[in-house]
């Protein structure tokens, strides 16, 4: 594995006078791809079927000739005005009905025929164009799908299109009522024509109709992008990416990437500490110009598997972002090491956003590696740097490509939605319960690899941790069945069947496991639930009546983790100093080795390295094992 690094770069917005120079100052910097075209539909198509490809072919000829490998991107994320006169339907509503109008982007219904038919006709006609061209080396289609809030939609075509969903899923309107519970409330229908869209119930809809419709989301999203993937490859035969974002539960990502070659994500570290962190206002100050040691890494580690090991990082913050509540600028070193990091990772390119710094429009305020009048900005000099020691690290052919780690999470979109429908507690997020767990292993020095839930061999790991499943997959429990390593299970899994009822034996479902859950509870964040060994419950905890071994207690003497052989079942959330404490605990049993880290000191094994990575000192060693 060769990683290099990358930009993404709109010649549309600039003159083409300037695109020779751009060209040769990325190729100087030691980038060797640039990402183009994924918001020029109306320079492409200025109006409906009325194309300019000219100064799109001189772009790609200029870029191409300059030794740059270029990413095309369908431009399907931004589509043109002319386009919402033609289909005024095509715009996703929100769940107060109101349409999301024109004027940004994404504003597009994933349901909408017509759209979804002129979004493989123009990804059919750029494949026609540019499927053969030798300067273009792998496509993108469309632009961070979810992002903005755009996956779940109440529009007309929505409605239309869930109903044609169900009655594929269901057969018969009986067999729906029966699936769904809804004896309950009298909430019985007749035919598949009288179901609407979750939105606008008077109180809580039924939580199974909630999860058919979000399963339902996330198919449209896997269709849509399926319909570009299939136009593209009758002309290409180039991988197919999309770029991915940080914390978008919306979808099945998994699912969307069975269509592609390679997962991508974009990674703005300082945007997501100030937008997306769970944690409070200290641990955001300590690491406001770094962001969180282990939100990048998690990402990279989600869609290694998303890529089935195949996996860019696409956009790379290079200095401050302008979307985020606070915009810090990076401290120095860290677009160094963010991108060292995604290495370790193994990501095949690490690509910044963008070249340039935006003098009109939106991101005005976003930075680049070059300033709005084409000075270098701060983060050129890194990554200049981080191109250097990368060729020179690999100069003796030394193996960096990426092995499975002992330690693994499984990651399920679905108990997300699950979670979402029905918390039960303010505080119970799925994507935070995964997160703690990951970070607990990594602050045990651990690299960690995250699993999709149709996995159904865990191979030689030692440690499988399936914290919050919603529903058992019969993969899973297969691969529990013959696995040798240690399971850590719980709290939560295995809770409710995949309709969405209690299962009849009650949880957790773990076969010859002697446990059940007889009842859960949520906590105020003012009264965790002391353990026995130290550190607390938070969130959430539950009630086991249990045959097997009881290795700890809560303080009120009720199971906290039950262990049969290396099956482990934990009946609430630890806090940090529990998880800690219990993780390590584990790790002992399941004969992994681990080493204590410091605040923000991480460690990832890859190839024959292990990068030693530190968030406070701004540091990434890279180290021979
Ligand atoms: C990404 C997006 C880019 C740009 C960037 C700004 O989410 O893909 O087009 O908007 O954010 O940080």
């Amino acid at each position: 594995m060769t990683p290099k690094l990358g930009v993404c770069y709109y010649p549309e917005h600039w003159p083409e006078t300037q695109w020779a120079q751009d060209a040769r100052q990325m190729r100087e910097l030691g980038l060797s791809w640039v990402r183009i075209g994924e918001f020029a539909w109306s320079r492409i198509e200025p109006r409906p079927g009325v194309f300019d490809w000219n100064w799109l072919d001189r772009a790609v000829d200029v870029l191409g000739k300059a030794g740059l490998s270029i990413v095309l991107s369908t431009p399907t994320a931004t589509p043109p005005r002319w386009m919402i006169d033609k289909y005024p339907d095509m715009l996703a509503a929100g769940a107060d009905g109101q349409p999301r109008g024109f004027g940004s982007r994404r504003h597009y219904c994933f349901s909408h025929a017509p759209y979804r038919q002129e979004s493989v006709r123009i990804a059919r006609l750029m494949g026609e164009r540019y499927g053969q061209n030798p300067h273009i080396k792998a496509w993108q289609i469309d632009n961070e799908y979810g992002c903005h809030d755009t996956v779940l939609s109440y529009s007309a075509a929505a409605c239309a299109a869930f109903r044609l969903w169900l009655e594929e899923k269901y057969g018969s309107i009986e067999a729906l009522n029966t699936a769904w519970g809804n004896v309950f409330w009298s909430m019985e229908y007749q035919n598949f024509e009288q179901l609407d869209l979750p939105n606008q119930t008077v109180t809580e809809p039924n939580p199974a109709h909630v999860m058919d419709f979000r399963r339902f989301s996330s198919d449209q999203v896997a269709r849509f992008n399926r319909a570009q993937s299939m136009a593209l490859r009758k002309t290409t035969d180039l991988p197919l990416i999309h770029n991915y974002m940080g914390r978008i539960t919306e979808f099945d990502h998994f699912k969307t990437g069975q269509d592609l070659d390679i997962a991508s994500w974009d990674s703005y570290p300082l945007g997501f500490l100030e937008d997306r962190s769970d944690q409070g206002e200290d641990f955001k100050h300590r690491y406001m110009r770094c962001g969180d040691p282990d939100f990048q890494a998690f990402h990279h580690d989600l869609y290694r598997a998303v890529g089935r090991g195949r996996w860019w990082v696409m956009e790379q913050q290079p200095g401050p972002v302008n979307w985020a509540p606070y915009n810090p600028a990076p401290t120095g070193g860290m677009v160094r090491l963010w991108t060292w990091e995604a290495i370790a990772h193994g990501a095949e390119v690490v690509s910044y956003f963008r070249w340039r710094q935006a003098p009109f429009g939106q991101e005005q305020m976003h930075s680049g590696l070059q300033r709005p009048d084409g000075s270098w900005a701060e983060g050129a000099q890194q990554a200049s740097e981080a191109a250097k020691e990368i060729t020179a690290l690999l100069q003796n052919g030394a193996d960096i490509s990426p092995r499975p780690s002992a330690a693994a999470i499984i990651f399920d979109y679905a108990s997300a939605w699950a979670w979402e429908t029905q918390p039960q507690g303010a505080g119970f997020d799925y994507f935070r319960l995964i997160y703690d767990v990951y970070r607990g292993l990594r602050r045990l020095g651990l690299s960690v690899d995250i699993l999709p839930p149709d996995t159904d061999d865990f191979g030689d790991r030692k440690l499988v941790c399936i914290p919050g499943l919603f529903a058992w997959t019969p993969a899973l429990q297969r691969a529990i069945s013959t696995f040798k390593g240690h399971i850590l299970a719980g709290p939560r899994t295995g809770s409710k069947t995949q309709e969405f009822k209690t299962p009849p034996a009650l949880p957790p479902g773990l076969q010859n496991f002697s446990c059940k859950i007889t009842a859960a509870e949520t906590l105020r964040p003012s009264a965790p639930l002391g353990l026995e060994k130290g550190g607390a419950f938070h969130i959430w905890r539950e009630w086991a009546e249990t045959s097997e071994e009881v290795t700890e207690t809560c303080a009120d003497g009720r199971p906290a983790l039950i262990s049969k052989g290396n099956i482990n079942y934990l009946t609430g959330w630890p806090d940090d100093e529990a998880m800690r404490r219990m993780l390590a605990a584990i790790c002992t049993v399941a004969k992994l080795s681990t080493s204590v880290m410091k605040g923000g000191e991480r460690l990832r094994d890859f190839g024959d390295f292990q990068a030693r990575i530190n968030y406070d000192t701004r540091d990434v060693q890279i180290i021979k094992r």
